[in-house]
């Protein structure tokens, strides 16, 4: 199975290419569903859906075409018809207020409904193999990060917290019980925590692996846009899972014959080139703006070739780690691919959030974790095609 999720900031495309997407792999044969837990059923109304289709579907899918399904999940229906143990715990969690201080704290950094209803679907739907694609409309970037960390802190929580956890209130429970009015978690509790784990089990795997799951990166060539894109891609790179194409939505196509189109065309070229630079060694599939929406399935089949042209979308458009950050004797390592550098001398400079690599004529920017922003590059060197850059803290 192939697992393709857009992600991308609200409005740059991201359902319209999604449901694109879905189409010509449709056409192509594969078995395909698109996801979208979109609230605003925006994926329906881009296949030019009726009020009653969309209703009478209750979150669960909608066939459009031989092979073509799409679901719009309604996370209410969900809690009734699969969830209702998950979501059981998660409401315990989120209103914990009987749990410690601490533990409270380490809780409050839990995803929320959208990333853990889009992991339990990708379980569901890779464990029933009866679809050859999935193709998952993620939520906008913002909630990136909660969705890329969720199964490493899902599974942090069951090895430290809960397994301790428990231990602690089968001795404490009768003591407690009798001094105060701050509910325990009973058995149930720790019953549904089980049920959930269970239901997530391999999800971490079936993400990290780039022969199933890619990202694709839906911007626009606007400053704001790619500033957000540029952090989710670094979330994408530092939780391993890979991104495997950019698509570069909106870009207008013309004669700049007034003053309109070449301030607009002027501004977009500067960003194109831009988006070049931050994303590159990664594909970048740039996408005209079209003439007006593009709803229907004609229009959603026009924009498919557009943005694909002969290319299968079940492809995996590219599959190298571009950078990876590491710890190794209490220094931090930026390690980026470079195959075609030589040995000239490495330039470095460190912005705000960022760092600027250049070797004559390659030149990367990546964008650092919150952690490493105060830190300074030291040394850099370039072995068997990769630069490696050292950070030190600027106090030694
Ligand atoms: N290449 C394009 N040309 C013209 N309109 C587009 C293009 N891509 C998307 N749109 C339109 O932009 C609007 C927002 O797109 P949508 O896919 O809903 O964005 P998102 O899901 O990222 O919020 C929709 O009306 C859609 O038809
Ligand atoms: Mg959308």
């Amino acid at each position: 199975m192939r697992i393709i999720l857009f992600s991308g900031k609200g409005g740059v495309g991201k359902t319209t290419i999604a449901a694109s997407t879905g189409l010509k792999l449709a056409n192509l044969g594969y078995r395909t569903i698109v996801v979208s837990l979109d609230p605003a059923h925006s994926l329906s109304d881009s296949f030019d859906l009726t009020d009653k289709e969309k209703f009478s579907a209750r979150g669960l899918p909608i066939k459009i075409a031989d092979n073509l399904h799409i679901q719009e999940i309604d996370i209410q229906e969900d809690i009734d018809r699969y969830w209702g143990d998950v979501y059981r715990f998660l409401e315990l969690l989120f209103n914990t207020t009987g749990l410690d201080e601490i533990l409270s704290e380490e809780l409050a950094i839990l995803p929320g409904m959208e990333e853990v209803t889009s992991l339990l679907y990708i379980n569901k739907y890779f464990r029933e193999k009866e679809y050859d694609v999935l193709i998952l409309d993620l939520p906008p970037t913002g909630e990136s990060l909660r969705f890329v960390s969720m199964p490493v802190v899902l599974k942090w929580y069951m090895k430290k917290v809960f397994k301790t956890e428990r231990l602690i209130m089968k001795f404490a429970r009768p003591s407690i019980g009798r001094f105060t009015e701050i509910p325990l978690p009973d058995d149930s509790y720790f019953q549904a925590i089980e049920n959930f784990y269970e239901k997530l089990k391999g999800v971490d795997e079936i993400l990290l692996d780039p022969k199933i799951t890619s990202v694709r990166i839906v911007l626009n060539p606007e400053k704001m846009v790619i500033r957000e894109s540029q952090r989710a891609y670094m979330y994408f790179n530092l939780f391993g899972i890979n991104v495997d194409a950019v698509i570069l939505n909106r870009v207008i196509e013309g004669k700049e014959d007034c003053s309109f189109m070449s301030s607009w065309m002027g501004l977009q070229r500067k960003y194109i080139e831009e988006v070049h630079e931050f994303f590159s060694p990664v594909p970048i599939f740039a996408v005209p703006m079209m003439e007006g929406e593009v709803v229907g399935e004609d229009k959603l089949e026009v924009l498919s070739d557009l943005i694909y042209g002969e290319k299968d979308p079940s492809g995996v458009f590219f599959k190298e780690k571009p950078y990876e950050i590491y710890s190794e004797n209490e220094h931090y390592v930026v390690k980026i691919r470079a195959p075609f550098v030589s040995r000239e001398s490495v330039s470095l400079i460190k912005g705000e959030d960022s760092l600027v690599v250049r070797v004559g004529n390659f030149k990367s920017h990546i964008m650092l974790p919150r952690k490493l922003r105060g830190l300074e590059p030291a040394k850099a060197k370039i072995e068997e095609g990769y630069i490696y850059i050292r950070l030190k803290s600027s106090e030694s």
